[in-house]
C-alpha cells in the first residue's frame, strides 16, 4: 500500500491525491483521503486514484491537515468499506496503514467484549480502535496511546493517524514497512517513499523501526517506543522529479525499457573502467578478504530479483568458483536455513523494501552472515540493514513490472563476480579484461536492441491470442526464460511457463500443439547446438518457435517461426541483452489487449507484506 499526508500551508488534498497518484504502484484496488478543516471528513473508494479523485469532484476539500491511502488488500475484498483510511468509533481519528497486524484477531474479539464494532473486514481498523480504547482510558495524548498500542501489535505496519482534536498534528509510526518524512518551510510531508515529496522539498528523514514521529507544520518530534527522543537525521533526496514522469512515453514501462541503455551505463558509471581495465565498487573493495573467502553465496530475493540472482549464480560459480545458492526469500525466511560463519548472503531488491527479503535479512544476520544488499532505492530498508551493498543506480522504477531494475542488477552482480573472481585468482587477467569491456559495450547493444521494438509490435499483434506460451533457455539465459514468462504473465494475463530448454522432455513437451508459442532464449554459446535440437524437437510436434536470436543465425532463423535478433555478445553478458526482447514482448502484448500495463491486475511493486 502507499500512504501519503500532509500538515501545513498548502491545501491538503491536492497534494495528498498527487502523491497518491505516484504511489499508486505499490497498489491500487481502492483509495481514500480523511480531510480535517472544521471536522474531519473522510472519503473513500473502491478502485484506482483516478475514480476517488472522480467520486470526489466539486465537493468541498478545503484543509491544511490530510492523509491519504492507495491500497493493496490483504485483509478484506477491495471495496469501499475496506478502503483506508478507517475511523475511529467516536468518529475523532482516521488512520491509514500499510502493513499486516498479525495478531488483529484476537484483539478484535477484546475489543468486542467490549462493545465495539467493526465496519471493516480488516486489521487496521482493529489497530486504530484498540489505540482510542487505550487513549479512552489513559488521560495521556494520543501520542501515548499509539506507543502504548505498538507495545502489543505483532507485525509490520506504517500507520498514520489524523486526530480531529489537534488538528495539525499527524502521528506516525513505523516497524517493518517504508516511512518517509519530507521537511519544508513550516509544512511537512509524509509518505511510503520519496515520490510524492521531491517537487515540494529534498530534505528528508527516512524513519526507523520503533519509532513515533509527531508532526506539526514547523515541528518534527521522533520518539522510540521508550518514549525517549531521537534526533532526526536530515539526509538530501538525490532524486529528479522528471525521474518519476512520463517523459513523452505512452506508460513508465515502455519509458524504463527504454532507459535501459542509459540506467545500464550510469550503473556502470565511476566503478567500470574499460581503458584502464578495473572495476571500483567501495562495497566490494572494502570487504574484499569476506567475500573472496565466502564458504558460499547465498542469493536472496523475490520476483524478477530472484531471477537476477539465478543469473548471478552461474556466473559467480563460473567466475569465482565459490558455491551458490539463489533462494525465494519467502521460503528460506521460514526454512531452518544452516547458516555457517563464512557464508555471505547477497540480498537483491529493487524496492529494497520486500517485506519477505527483509526478513530472510534479518534471520540470516542473526546467524551470523555477511549482508551485502544490491538495492536500487538509496535509504530503503534493505539497503539500511545490509552490512555492505551496491547501488544500482536504475533512478526511480515505476511500471508494476520490473525492467531496467533487473538489467541494473545484472550489472552490479556481474561487476561483484568479475571483481571477485579476479581477486581470488579463478579468473586471469585476459578473461576479466575481455568481460569489463563487453559489460562496457552493453549499453549501446541494448539501444541497438531497442530499434527493433516495431518488429517486436508485429509480432504482438501476431500472437496476442494464444492462451500459453513457453520460454525455454538453458545455462545463462535459463532464467532469461522465467524472467521473459514472468514478465508476460505479469502483464498480459497469458499463462506463461519458463523450462530449462532440456527439461522440457521431462513434461512440458506435453503441451505442445499448432497454437503454443515456445519462445527460445537462443543467443549463441556453448549450448548452441543442444537448443537447435531442443527446437526442432518442438517444430516436430508442430509447435511454433518464436526465438530470441543473435544477429547471423541462419541455423535459428531457418528453424524459427519468428525471430528477434541481438547483437552478438560473451555468453556470460548475454542474459543483458536477450530479455530486452522479450520484455518489449510483454508490454506490446499487453498494450494490444488494451490492459493497464504498468499497474496490471492484483499485483503492486512493492509488496511489504508477507
Ligand atoms: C513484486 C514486484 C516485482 C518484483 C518483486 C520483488 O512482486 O511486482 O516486479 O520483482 O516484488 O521486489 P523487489 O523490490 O524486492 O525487487
Amino acid at each position: 500500500c502507499g500512504i501519503v499526508a500532509y500538515t501545513g500551508p498548502r491545501e491538503a488534498y491536492p497534494v495528498i491525491l498527487k502523491g497518491l497518484k505516484r504511489l499508486e504502484y505499490r497498489g491500487y484496488d481502492s483509495a481514500g483521503v480523511a480531510l480535517l478543516n472544521s471536522g474531519l471528513q473522510v472519503f473513500k473508494k473502491k478502485g484506482k486514484v483516478a475514480e476517488l479523485e472522480e467520486a470526489l469532484l466539486g465537493k468541498n476539500l478545503h484543509a491544511l491537515t490530510g492523509i491519504g491511502h492507495t491500497r493493496w488488500a490483504t485483509h478484506g475484498e477491495p471495496s469501499d468499506r475496506n478502503a483506508h483510511p478507517h475511523r475511529s468509533s467516536n468518529g475523532k481519528l482516521a488512520m491509514v496503514h500499510n502493513g499486516i497486524i498479525e495478531n488483529y484477531a484476537l484483539l478484535k474479539r477484546e475489543l468486542q467484549n467490549k462493545g465495539y464494532h467493526f465496519e471493516s473486514d480488516t486489521d487496521t481498523e482493529v489497530l486504530l480502535k484498540f489505540i482510542e480504547d487505550i487513549h479512552g482510558h489513559h488521560n495521556g495524548s494520543l501520542e501515548e496511546a499509539v506507543r502504548i498500542a505498538l507495545k502489543r501489535i505483532v507485525g509490520a505496519y506504517v500507520i498514520i493517524l489524523i486526530d480531529e482534536d489537534n488538528p495539525d498534528t499527524l502521528i506516525a509510526a513505523r516497524k517493518g514497512s517504508p516511512l518517509v518524512i519530507g521537511i519544508g518551510k513550516g509544512e511537512h510531508f509524509l509518505a511510503s517513499d520519496a515520490s510524492p515529496i521531491v517537487e515540494y522539498t529534498k530534505e528528508v528523514v527516512y524513519i526507523n523501526d520503533y519509532e513515533i514521529a509527531i508532526v506539526k507544520p514547523d515541528e518534527l518530534i521522533l520518539k522510540n517506543l521508550g518514549n525517549e527522543k531521537v534526533t532526526p537525521f536530515i539526509t538530501k533526496l538525490d532524486m529528479e522529479l522528471a525521474a518519476i514522469e512520463k517523459g513523452g512515453f505512452d506508460h513508465f514501462m515502455l519509458k524504463e525499457i527504454f532507459e535501459q541503455p542509459t540506467t545500464i551505463f550510469d550503473c556502470l558509471r565511476g566503478r567500470l573502467d574499460a581503458s584502464a581495465g578495473t572495476i571500483r565498487m567501495s562495497g566490494v573493495d572494502d570487504n574484499l578478504d569476506m567475500l573472496t573467502n565466502a564458504r558460499r553465496i547465498i542469493m536472496v530475493a523475490c520476483g524478477t530479483s530472484w531471477h537476477a540472482g539465478l543469473v548471478a549464480e552461474y556466473v559467480f560459480e563460473e567466475l569465482c568458483r565459490i558455491p551458490v545458492e539463489v533462494e525465494y526469500a519467502s521460503e528460506f525466511r521460514y526454512r531452518n536455513p544452516v547458516i555457517q560463519t563464512g557464508d555471505v548472503i547477497i540480498a537483491i531488491s529493487q524496492s529494497g523494501e520486500t517485506a519477505d527479503t527483509l526478513v530472510a535479512i534479518d534471520k540470516a544476520k542473526e546467524q551470523g552472515a555477511f549482508i551485502f544488499g544490491v538495492v536500487n532505492v538509496v535509504g530503503s530498508s534493505i539497503a539500511r540493514v545490509s552490512h555492505a551493498g551496491a547501488h544500482t543506480h536504475a533512478g526511480p522504477e515505476i511500471g508494476v513490472a520490473s525492467t531496467k531494475a533487473f538489467t541494473a542488477q545484472l550489472a552490479v552482480l556481474y561487476m561483484i563476480a568479475l571483481k571477485l573472481g579476479y581477486a581470488k585468482g579463478t579468473i586471469g587477467m585476459e578473461r576479466y579484461t575481455h568481460l569489463i569491456n563487453e559489460l562496457h559495450m552493453v549499453p549501446e547493444k541494448v539501444a541497438t536492441v531497442l530499434e527493433s521494438s516495431s518488429r517486436i509490435k508485429e509480432l504482438a499483434e501476431k500472437y496476442k491470442d494464444s492462451t500459453d506460451f513457453l520460454y525455454l533457455g538453458r545455462g545463462f539465459n535459463f532464467p532469461v526464460a522465467l524472467e521473459g514468462a514472468l514478465k508476460l504473465k505479469e502483464i498480459s494475463y497469458i499463462h506463461a511457463e519458463g523450462y530449462p530448454a532440456a527439461e522440457m522432455k521431462h513434461g512440458p513437451i506435453a503441451l505442445v500443439e499448432e497454437t503454443l508459442p515456445v519462445v527460445f532464449v537462443a543467443t549463441k554459446d556453448a549450448y548452441h547446438e543442444k537448443l537447435v535440437s531442443n527446437a526442432q524437437e518442438i517444430k516436430a510436434r508442430r509447435g511454433k518457435v518464436v526465438a530470441v536470436i543473435t544477429e547471423d543465425d541462419p541455423v535459428f532463423t531457418e528453424i524459427a517461426d519468428d525471430t528477434m535478433s541481438v547483437p552478438a555478445a560473451d555468453e556470460l553478458i548475454a542474459p543483458m541483452l536477450g530479455v530486452i526482447p522479450l520484455q518489449l514482448l510483454a508490454y506490446y502484448i499487453g498494450l494490444a489487449k488494451g490492459l493497464d500495463v504498468d499497474k496490471p491486475r492484483n499485483l503492486a511493486k512493492s509488496v511489504t507484506v508477507e
